[in-house]
């Protein structure tokens, strides 16, 4: 396993736009199933779409950036439980990993769990039931590929081999006891009804990273980069006047939702 890959955890919160769906889609939407140019400072980004519908289901994200020609493997995960879901339509969890800085070919293997109300057998354990889903998407870095682009790269609506979770979530909840739940001091103690089958489709590659989002993660990356570092790195100065605006935005807004926002050396 590498140890030597530095990432940052972060979120984005962008846009306000209010949803009717009734469905939650969690998708990763970069990499895509493609080939692109090694980077050291190479993006691997999650959306939830309709985001709100997660409120009541305490989400969570675990994932395996798999090396598949020597099988080595860097894990992470995304810390969600202080996310303000109501906040925008799309929020994006996402991470700027060192991995994918060479020629190679890799998986990105990723759990999402999240929390329903237990309306099958209520009168057995404790009210809620986890469940959670597997996916994984394959690609390629080839230094013949253009330079590394995920605006350009995620800008095709149509792509192949990329899975997605959808959660067809109902506007039933019920109201659990925190003794029984864990998630149930992130929820309100509640958690939410969701339909039974059939699971709805999802679309992956309808979610777009536009310059706006591509901004605000690349600021927010270096504005909690250079406030973790007591000794500011020389480009600190440059990138975070040049940043600034958005950085301030995109701080304030995560540091009221997440409380912690951190630098985390993987
Ligand atoms: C890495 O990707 C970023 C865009 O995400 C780009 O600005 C940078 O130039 C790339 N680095 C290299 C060495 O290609
Ligand atoms: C979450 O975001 C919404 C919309 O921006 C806001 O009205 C609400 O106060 C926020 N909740 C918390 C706990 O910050
Ligand atoms: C988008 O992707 C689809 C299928 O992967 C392909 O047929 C189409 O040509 C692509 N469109 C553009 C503009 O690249
Ligand atoms: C990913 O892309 C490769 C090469 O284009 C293709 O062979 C493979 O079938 C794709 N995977 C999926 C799951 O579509
Ligand atoms: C979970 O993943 C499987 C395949 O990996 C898929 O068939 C199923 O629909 C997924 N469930 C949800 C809720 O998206
Ligand atoms: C929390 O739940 C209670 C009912 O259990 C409800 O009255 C209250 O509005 C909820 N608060 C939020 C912020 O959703
Ligand atoms: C979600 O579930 C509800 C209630 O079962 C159903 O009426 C609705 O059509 C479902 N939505 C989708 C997109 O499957």
């Amino acid at each position: 396993m590498h140890i030597s890959t530095t990432t940052w955890m972060l979120a984005a919160c962008l846009g306000t736009v209010i949803n009717a769906s009734d469905v939650l889609e969690v998708n990763l939407v970069f990499p895509r199933n493609e080939t692109y140019a090694p980077n050291d400072t190479f993006p691997v980004v999650f959306a939830f779409k309709n985001s709100e519908l997660a409120r009541h289901l305490n989400p969570s994200i675990s994932y395996s950036l798999w090396n598949e020609v020597d099988n080595s493997a860097d894990i992470l995960w995304h810390e969600l439980s202080w996310v303000n879901w109501t906040a925008q339509e799309t929020y994006f969890a996402y991470r700027y990993s060192g991995t994918f800085s060479t020629e190679g070919r890799w998986r990105v293997l990723w759990t999402l769990g999240w929390n329903r109300c237990n309306v099958e057998s209520p009168e057995y354990g404790n009210g809620v039931i986890s469940t959670s889903n597997t996916s994984s998407t394959v690609f390629t870095t080839s230094n013949s590929a253009p330079k590394l682009d995920p605006v350009a790269a995620t800008a095709n609506k149509t792509c192949t081999g990329q899975p997605g979770v959808a959660i067809n979530v109902t506007d039933k909840t019920k109201s659990v006891s925190s003794a029984l739940w864990e998630g149930g001091k992130y929820t309100n103690h509640t958690c939410a009804v969701v339909a039974a089958s059939p699971t709805p489709s999802t679309n992956p590659c309808r979610t777009q990273i536009d310059e706006t989002a591509l901004a605000s993660m690349e600021a927010s990356s270096w504005a909690s980069y250079c406030d973790s570092n007591f000794n500011e790195p020389a480009e600190c100065s440059d990138k975070k006047s040049s940043a600034q605006p958005l950085a301030v935005a995109g701080l304030s807004c995560l540091l009221g939702l997440t409380g912690a926002l951190g630098f985390f050396l993987v």
